[in-house]
């Protein structure tokens, strides 16, 4: 793996995001709670530009078959990433999609060195 600076680590605000050009590649580098993640600006659904979709939360639903209740709850506020083509949803820390749950983001390694952002590639 190719170490890359990206930018300084400041320029970052927490919950907010870069998109950065790395050997012909868009990745999106993340930083949420104080931590950085990177991700390619990629979705495996059909390849949409997920790492430029909205941070939100998502519905979590319960269905009792005895009942026929359902509950929806409205869960994970800021820690959710949605591809703006179709909506599919991504843990903004791992890049998991939450449904179908074995889809991931391809993710890259993402630190900080003497204040500057390093994306190993
Ligand atoms: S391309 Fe991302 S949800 Fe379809």
């Amino acid at each position: 793996m190719t170490e890359h600076v990206v930018a300084d680590a400041d320029e970052i605000s927490d919950g907010e995001r870069i998109i950065a050009q790395i050997e012909g590649r868009e990745i999106g580098i993340f930083r949420k709670d104080g931590e950085y993640h990177a991700f390619l600006n990629w979705c495996p659904h059909q390849g949409g530009p997920a790492c430029e979709g909205t941070i939100s939360g998502t519905n979590e639903s319960t269905f009792d078959r005895d009942s026929l209740e359902l509950e929806v709850c409205w869960e994970n506020e800021g820690n959710v990433l949605n591809c703006p083509w179709h909506g599919w949803e991504f843990d903004l820390k791992s890049g998991d999609c939450l449904a179908p749950r074995d889809d991931q983001l391809p993710t890259y390694p993402v630190k900080t060195r003497d204040g500057e952002l390093v994306v190993e590639l």
